[in-house]
């Protein structure tokens, strides 16, 4: 009989538990995923008691104050604080989200603090991010007017085309929609995922963009586009309350018009 077994670093280990000082009225448990790829050890559940008394509201103000007086050695990316870098994207209680926004409060018990599913691990919370970056350049997400005569003057877009932009270009790249997405976890090399295929659209939907053509005989393909089987997780994860799933119908939309 065939026999499977796990790869010896996925199964994750029972790790260190850091107690708060003294009997806080508030204490709250963090367990956070822990990984060092470089290191020889399994991963582990680290497990921080936190005096909510004594650290901001968000989920972002207990890593920091982790980081800062309990453990340095904890790894997190995060830069703006205000849910607009897409930074801190990891999964918190069962969802991906961002850390500066997710308020303590709405986890009801502990905190379970993992980074974003189905990405490589390059430390603790922060996930490898090289390959959907090269996928969102793959959609060269910038303004193509070559088409356009007279292109390097000034190009107006009326109030009603501009309003076409709206729910697309907030998107902040924090890859919380494709790492929810189940498509993408089974085709990331291939399936370019919700996130990349929103911007996608943003550039479809802009009125100064002379490139649709080209833009939707690019995204023409079994893998990039069509492995979007409506799930919809990616809408409901989105903490910037966007719809990529609107936006890749809406492609879907224009490659059948496109075909007339
Ligand atoms: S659509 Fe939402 S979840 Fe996806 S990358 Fe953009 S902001 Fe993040
Ligand atoms: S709607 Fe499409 S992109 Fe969104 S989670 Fe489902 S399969 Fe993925
Ligand atoms: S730190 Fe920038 S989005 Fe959270």
């Amino acid at each position: 009989m065939a026999e499977f077994a796990l790869p010896k670093n996925s199964k994750i280990g029972k790790g260190k538990k850091f107690e708060a000082e003294g009997a806080p009225e508030n204490k709250k448990d963090f367990h956070i995923y822990r990984w060092n790829p470089e290191g020889e050890d399994n991963p582990t559940i680290d497990t921080y008691e936190i005096d909510t008394d004594e650290c901001g509201p968000m989920v972002l103000d207990a890593l920091i104050k982790i980081k800062d007086e309990v453990d340095p050695s904890l790894t997190f990316r995060r830069s703006c604080r205000e849910g607009i870098c897409g930074s801190c994207a990891m999964n918190i209680d069962g969802t991906n989200t961002l850390a500066c926004t997710k308020a303590i409060g709405d986890v009801k018990g502990d905190v379970k603090i993992y980074p974003l599913p189905h990405m490589k691990v390059v430390k603790d919370l922060v996930a490898d991010m090289n390959k959907f970056y090269a996928q969102y350049e793959s959609i060269k997400p910038w303004l193509n007017a070559s088409h356009t005569p007279n292109a390097n003057a000034e190009r107006l877009q009326s109030p009603e085309d501009r309003e076409k932009l709206d729910g697309l270009y907030e998107c902040i790249l924090c890859a919380c929609c494709s790492t929810s997405c189940p498509s993408y976890w089974w085709n990331e090399d291939k399936y370019l995922g919700p996130a990349i295929l929103l911007q996608a659209y943003r550039w479809l939907a802009d009125s100064r963009d002379d490139a649709d053509g080209e833009r939707l005989e690019e995204l023409e393909d079994p893998f990039k586009l069509y492995r979007c089987h409506t799930i919809m997780n990616c809408t409901n994860t989105c903490p910037k309350g966007l719809n990529p799933a609107k936006a890749i119908a809406e492609i879907k939309k224009l490659q059948i018009e496109k075909k007339g």
